[in-house]
């Protein structure tokens, strides 16, 4: 993450920063930036030596060049000499690429339909690496999705496939994706190639029985979903969960698939499985439905001082995962509190918002293109419940 540390006081910096609208934790500040792609977090910690500014970590942004150049002017404003830096002052942001979005960005585009156009087909890509194949994928007429989370395999592709035919590349985990922004029967094909295995943690694996439930109703009746592994416990497992599907038959395997991962498990002497299966029997047909870019809860009768004084993290499970409120922080000029928050969803995938209370109005604070999905508006909803008892 990039950070700084200057020779300077932490009460000091704080009061230099005053006019920001800072956020106050214990022993610590946030201050919620505003850049092109988003609101970016910015911690500020007290050392020994001085004080820290840091992006808060468990945030994803495409630019992290844009990250550097706030950061920069954070810590020219508080003044100070630099005593520790890895920030790049000549960083200056890029504008984000119309094709790139994160579900923020998917839902505002009008969701896969408005973002790709009129197109004949959409094949879809989880976990593109280097983008090779799903550059391969691309082609006139033909509507192309990839899904990544990593911020280099998202600006290779984006280099890639500029000016190509109509593609999308999306910042989400694919299995969160394919659940929450896909309208039914909406992939003609669904390629997954050499997902990480999780040798140690198999529950952590994308292919589970609920991820080929979610298939079911996203691919369409006659559309294949195409899979290679290196890792013979992994395809055992994707065999199991196909096979046992009522929906998806096996097909034939697919031919020749070049992936960087191919070569470098090949030229190890690694044996390939791939497979494919066919979404024969689809379920019947539901309606979609879309996490929104809201969802205001109405928390009324807080006292922010007191909440910040007595609080102390909570949580709840959820029906397979959790919500946790981590960290909360209160903004004295405004009367506000902000809470950083973590909900791990059925999808396996964890994610970190950042949930503001404002005006007896508790809502999400979008950073890098989030938006609420049911859990989320649910978890929120309970939060509140919680805050009217605990405020
Ligand atoms: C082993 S690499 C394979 C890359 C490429 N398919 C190939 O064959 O060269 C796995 C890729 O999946 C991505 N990935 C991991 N978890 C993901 C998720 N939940 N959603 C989307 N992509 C994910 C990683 O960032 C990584 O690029």
């Amino acid at each position: 993450m990039p950070h700084i540390t200057l020779e300077k006081g932490f009460k000091e910096a704080l009061e230099k920063l005053q006019d920001r609208g800072i956020f106050l934790g214990r022993g610590e500040g946030l201050l919620l930036a505003q850049g092109e792609a988003g609101t970016y977090p910015i911690l500020i910690l007290p050392r020994r030596e001085g004080t820290l500014l840091r992006l808060d970590k468990g945030t994803h942004f495409l630019d992290l060049s844009q990250a550097h150049s706030i950061i920069h002017r954070l810590a020219q404003e508080i003044g100070g000499e630099a005593i520790q830096s890895t920030l790049d002052p000549q960083a200056r942001p890029r504008p984000l690429p119309p094709s790139f979005a994160t579900p923020r960005r998917w839902i505002q585009g009008g969701g896969l339909a408005g973002l790709l156009g009129p197109v004949e087909r959409v094949e879809v890509e989880i976990g593109f690496g280097n983008g090779e194949f799903l550059e391969r994928l691309v082609a006139p007429g033909k509507g192309v999705v990839g899904m990544e989370i990593s911020n280099w395999a998202i600006k290779r592709a984006l280099n890639r496939l500029q000016g190509k035919g109509p593609h999308v590349i999306l910042k989400s985990p694919g299995g969160w994706a394919v659940k929450w922004l896909f309208p039914p029967r909406s992939m003609d094909a669904l390629y997954i190639l050499f997902p990480f295995p999780w040798p140690k943690r198999p529950s952590r694996r994308l292919i589970q029985p609920a991820f080929v439930r979610a298939l079911a109703e996203k691919v369409k009746p006659g559309g294949r979903v195409v899979l290679a592994t290196d890792h013979q416990d992994y395809a055992r497992q994707m065999e199991e969960c196909f096979s046992s599907s009522p929906h998806f038959h096996q097909d034939e395997p697919p031919g020749e698939i070049h992936t960087k991962y191919l070569r470098k498990w090949l030229a190890q002497g690694l044996s390939i499985y791939r497979m494919a299966f066919v979404n024969r029997r689809p379920p019947p047909e539901r309606a979609h439905e879309m996490p929104s870019l809201q969802h205001p809860v109405e928390v009324e009768g807080i006292d922010p001082i007191r909440l910040m004084e007595g609080f102390q993290p909570w949580g709840f499970s959820t029906e397979e995962g959790f919500f946790k409120i981590e960290r909360a922080y209160v903004n004295l000029q405004e009367g506000s509190l902000l809470f950083r928050t973590t909900l791990q969803d059925p999808d396996l995938a964890l994610h970190h918002q950042f949930l503001l209370w404002k005006d007896g109005i508790l809502d999400l604070m979008p950073t890098w293109g989030e938006t609420v999905p049911p859990p989320l508006a649910r978890a929120m909803e309970k939060m509140g419940q919680w805050l009217e008892k605990t405020g």
